[in-house]
Parts: structure tokens; sequence; C-alpha cells
């Protein structure tokens, strides 16, 4: 078949269409069909946005959110909630007043002069007495005036001023974090051949921050691995709440987890909400909660067959636990 036959046939083709397509919507109103792609357009958008929130929110919670909505819109049931919410903030801003009474608001007009260490003695008399009685809250035990805490004490306070940004200037502040880095990367197995050089760290300013870097890089790490957009994370309801910060902050879907009747980590139920945007799965041990330590080879495992991260959160003392029983603690 030549150039002008096949042009003369698609031509033919194109032209049937026309006329049947023509004839078959000749039945309709011309605005009728002005206005059909308009609806169909408002309805991809609708379901577009449906489908959006159930995929950020969940399926429940969803519709929750629907019922409320739909239930506020019967007359007086929207100003009978926005009046019991005004109480509970009325109430929590007159507890607060009180306690408050006295606060500086404004800078002095002369200075305190060394009179404010006895001004921070005077407030810190009245903070609750700590001492064995603070699990998760303070990290040292005993006196504060000495043993480990004179130590710790005396150690800060050397080092108050530098500014590590400054390693030129602060050379022994750069070594000591590099040594701390690399002692705890040689307990992870850095210096065994099959880690490949690939243990490595930084010191971060506690559990939180933490946290939030071992989130971004995963869900950094995924993004080029797996080229995952849209990321998600999976963590048992013990787990710290820096994780919906992280969450937040980095625009991650996060799908907390209950925990089982030992309080631990649901792996079952950790497994059953993975999906293809999946990042990242977390254990504690042990977590903040109830100090119950997650089945972490477990949830080693569930990842690994995933091909996705693992953070095991250790800020409340993990660090330890490798040696505790050695120790003689367990
Ligand atoms: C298990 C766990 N993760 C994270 C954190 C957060 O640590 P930080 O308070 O140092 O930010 C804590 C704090 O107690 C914790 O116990």
């Amino acid at each position: 078949m030549d150039y002008s036959s096949s042009l003369s046939s698609l031509s033919f083709h194109f032209n049937s269409f026309r006329a049947s397509a023509n004839s078959f919507l000749s039945q309709y109103e011309p605005l009728l069909l002005l206005l059909a792609p308009l609806f169909s357009l408002i309805l991809a958008h609708l379901l577009r946005s449906f489908f959006n929130l159930i995929h950020e929110r969940g399926l429940k919670a969803s519709l929750l959110g629907f019922l409320m909505s739909s239930v506020k819109l019967i007359p007086g049931v929207k100003s009978y909630i926005d009046r019991e919410k005004q109480k509970v903030v009325d109430k929590m801003q007159s507890d607060g007043k009180s306690k408050r009474e006295g606060w500086r608001t404004e800078l002095p007009s002369t200075g305190l002069g060394t009179l404010v260490l006895e001004k921070m003695k005077e407030e810190k008399r009245k903070d609750v007495a700590w001492q064995g009685k603070c699990s998760g809250t303070v990290y040292i035990g005993g006196s504060e005036i000495d043993g480990h805490f004179s130590l710790i004490n005396e150690a800060c306070s050397m080092f108050a001023h530098t500014n590590p940004l400054h390693l030129d200037v602060f050379q022994s502040v750069g070594r000591f974090e590099a040594e701390v880095v690399a002692m705890t990367a040689a307990l992870l197995g850095s210096q065994e051949k099959s880690s490949g050089g690939q243990v490595c760290g930084n010191m971060t300013s506690g559990g939180t921050e933490s946290i939030l870097l071992a989130v971004k890089s995963s869900r950094d790490y995924m993004k080029s691995k797996k080229g995952i957009t849209r990321p998600e994370m999976i963590i048992p309801v013990s787990a710290h709440s820096a994780y919906d910060k992280a969450a937040q902050y980095f625009n991650i879907k996060l799908w907390r987890v209950p925990v089982n009747k030992d309080f631990q980590a649901d792996v079952k139920a950790i497994r059953r909400h993975i999906n293809k945007n999946t990042i990242l799965i977390v254990g504690s041990a042990p977590g903040f909660p109830h100090g119950i330590i997650d089945p972490i080879e477990e949830l080693g495992q569930l990842a690994s067959s995933f091909g996705i991260c693992l953070h095991v959160d250790l800020c409340l003392g993990g660090f330890v636990l490798p040696f505790a029983r050695e120790l003689g603690y367990a």
C-alpha cells in the first residue's frame, strides 16, 4: 500500500468515526455536552482528594473526621463544642496564672549581678526531689555534689564556652567527638571486614535529634534506593513522640500500631501495614512508657526481608544492654 492510499483510508475511518459520534451525541442537549466534562473534572478532583485523605489519615480517621464535621452542621452543636473548648482553655489558663505569680516578663532596669546565682538556687530548691524517682528523666543518680556527678560537672564546666563548629579553635572537642563515634562504631563491628567500612555516625544533642536524623536518613536513602516519594513509616504505639515530630518535619505518613499483650512491638501487626511506600519500621530497647524491650531481631528480619530500614531507639540506656548480662545485671 502506498502513502496516498493509506492516507485516504485513514481519512475514511476518521470520517466514519466522526459521523457515528456526531449522530450518537445529537440525542443530547448542547448545554449538557458542555457541562459534562466540567462535572467529570470536578468529580475526578473530589475523588482524588478523598483518596488522598484516606491515604494520609487512614480510613477510620477519615470517616470519624467526616462524621464529626457532619455532626457540627446540626444547629447548636458547633457552638456547644466551642463553649466546652473555651471552658477547658480558661481553666488551663487560670491554673497557669497562679503558678506564674511573680514571674518577670521584662528585663530588670538594673542587672542582678552575682545575685542571680542566689535567685537561681532559690528557684531550684522548689524543684521536685528527683533522686531515685525519675526514671526516663534524669540519667545519672546519686548526690549532685560528689562522685559521678561532680566528675561530669567539672568536665562540662571546662568546655561550656566551646563551639564545635570551629574545630580549628577547639581541636580537643573535635577529637573527643571523633573518638566517641569511632569507639561506638567499633562496638557495632566497624573493624570487622564484613562491615565494608559502612559503619559511621555523628554526635547529636540527645534522643530526639538522634531519632530525627535516623528518620531523615532513612527517607533520603529509600528515595535514592527505591524512588519512594510518598514515604510511610510504621512504629509501635509505645515508640517515643520524637517519631511524630520527625513525621511532621519530614512529611512522612506515620502508622502507629498497637503493641501486643506483653506491651512489646507487635511484629505481625507491623507487617500488615508494610506497603510499597514503607521506608522504615521502629523498635525500642527499651521503650519510653514501659521500659520494655521490643523483639529487635524479629523486627530486623522483617525489615531486611522487605528491603526497608529499621531504627532501634536506644535512647533510654539501651547502649549498655549487650553488656548488662556480662556485668551481672540480668
Ligand atoms: C526511648 C526514648 N527515646 C527518645 C527519647 C528522647 O530523648 P531526649 O529527651 O534526649 O530528646 C527518650 C527520652 O527519654 C526516650 O526515653
